[in-house]
């Protein structure tokens, strides 16, 4: 077993870390109180591939490997998570999703866009009525011949206003259940697509999460993705990596919370010495660099079992749910450590604990990895 990084991995992690400290720190408090998309920097993140990491070199990726993406997963989620999630939905459920199933033609027609950054992508799976109970959509493709019409309503849609690639999922033929659904590639601009109302939230305020309505639109047969029915496993399939991501991406905000916490104990004095000399607080940043490491080696062992090509559903799970566990443990210690001034904005650790806590709900919440998790287990 070999926990050592490659040079590669390395200089992936040095320069994600360089680029979150000098173009995401400054601005970051700001974003996120005027719930403001970091869009400039979303561009530069494409223009210097974070926003494609995995996918092949020639549709414009960076051709690495998943240990390299969570390694700049976590080191842009220590600064911004709102800029992160953008990043984990372009690259592992956008991306991932179209480079993996889509036909030749939609690779070469979107890929290239979404990796420059020139694109950014959305993937549009649950809805008002269907979160976890992801079988039950109701939003319709019916089948015209050449074209789909779409309608229905998509919830909760992360990049919903700043995207222009969405992947929608929804049911053509309901008396088939989940394998009726469809996965169609519908670009902003086609005539009934509506980006509805933007949602204010508690935390990731820079990500711009929009209610998306589709009436009468029609979507080309060519931009189904897969045979006809492959919809639900697509999106499942889809998850299983997306989860890599999220799990990394709540390593980030635990790690970024401690780093904060663990400067601020040996600043802060109180009764004549640094308060990470009383054991109290000692005792606290041992308790939070444990946690974190313990979900560093699930977030890296299920990015090393993907690269593998070994099966990974139950260790992308795995990793989400503990990992965003972490998260929001982490996050509440490092304010607290932080006494009352972690309770204002201008020392970061409010907003990460803001921020921890969607990494626990979307991509599936704790209870739905659990059930993930537990049927594998009881399977074998
Ligand atoms: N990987 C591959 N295939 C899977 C799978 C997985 N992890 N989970 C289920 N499937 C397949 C099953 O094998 C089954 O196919 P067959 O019938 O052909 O064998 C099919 O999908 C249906 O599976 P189930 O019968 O298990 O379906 P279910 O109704 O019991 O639900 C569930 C399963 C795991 C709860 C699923 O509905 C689920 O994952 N729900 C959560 C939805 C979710 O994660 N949404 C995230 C939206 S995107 C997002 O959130 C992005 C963001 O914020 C940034
Ligand atoms: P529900 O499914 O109604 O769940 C409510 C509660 O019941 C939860 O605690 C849940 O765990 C629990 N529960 C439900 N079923 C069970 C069960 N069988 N057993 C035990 N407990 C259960 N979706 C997208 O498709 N694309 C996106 O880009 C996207 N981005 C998002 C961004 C944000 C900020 C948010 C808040 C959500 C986003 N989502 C996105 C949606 C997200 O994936 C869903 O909110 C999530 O899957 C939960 O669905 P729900 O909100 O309908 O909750």
């Amino acid at each position: 077993m070999n926990f050592k990084l490659t040079e590669e991995q390395q200089a992936v992690k040095d320069a994600a870390r360089d680029f979150a400290q000098s173009e995401l720190l400054e601005g970051v408090i700001e974003r996120d109180t005027e719930q403001r998309f970091p869009a400039q920097q979303v561009r530069q993140m494409g223009e210097l591939g974070f926003m494609s990491m995995m996918v092949d070199p020639k549709y414009g990726g960076g051709g690495m490997d998943t240990i390299s993406y969570v390694l700049a997963m976590e080191e842009i989620s220590k600064i911004d998570a709102s800029a992160s999630v953008s990043m984990s939905v372009n690259n592992s459920l956008v991306c991932w999703g179209l480079e993996k199933f889509g036909s030749e033609e939609q690779k070469q027609k979107y890929l290239p866009r979404l990796c420059s950054g020139e694109a950014i992508g959305a993937f549009c799976l649950s809805e008002p009525e269907a979160g976890s109970d992801a079988t039950s959509q109701v939003t319709e493709a019916i089948d015209k011949g050449d074209h789909y019409l779409l309608n229905g309503t998509k919830n909760w849609i992360t990049n919903g206003n700043s995207a222009s690639i969405y992947l929608v999922i929804a049911q053509t033929d309901r008396e088939k259940g989940h394998r009726g659904i469809n996965c169609l590639i519908v670009e902003k601009g086609m005539e009934g697509f509506v980006v509805g109302k933007k949602e204010d939230k508690l935390g990731i305020r820079g990500s711009d999460t929009h209610m998306l309505s589709f009436t009468d639109v029609k979507v080309p047969k060519e931009n189904r993705v897969g045979e006809d029915g492959f919809g639900f496993k697509f999106a499942m399939g889809t998850l299983n990596g997306g989860r890599i991501g999220i799990a990394a991406q709540a390593l980030g905000i635990a790690a970024g919370a401690y780093e904060l916490a663990l400067k601020y104990s040996k600043e802060r004095k109180t009764f004549g010495k640094p308060i990470s000399e009383h054991q109290a607080i000692a005792f606290k940043l041992a308790d939070m660099a444990t946690k974190i490491e313990a979900a560093r080696h699930l977030v890296y062992k299920a990015a090393w079992l993907k690269d593998e090509g070994e099966d990974y559903s139950e260790a992308s799970a795995m990793a989400k749910l503990y990992a965003s566990e972490v998260a929001m443990d982490v996050t509440v210690e490092a304010v607290q450590v932080h006494g009352g001034y972690g309770y204002v904005k201008e020392y970061h650790v409010e907003r990460l604990m803001r921020d921890a806590k969607i990494t626990q709900i979307y991509e599936g919440t704790s209870e739905i990895q659990k059930i993930v998790i537990s049927r594998s287990i009881l399977k074998d």
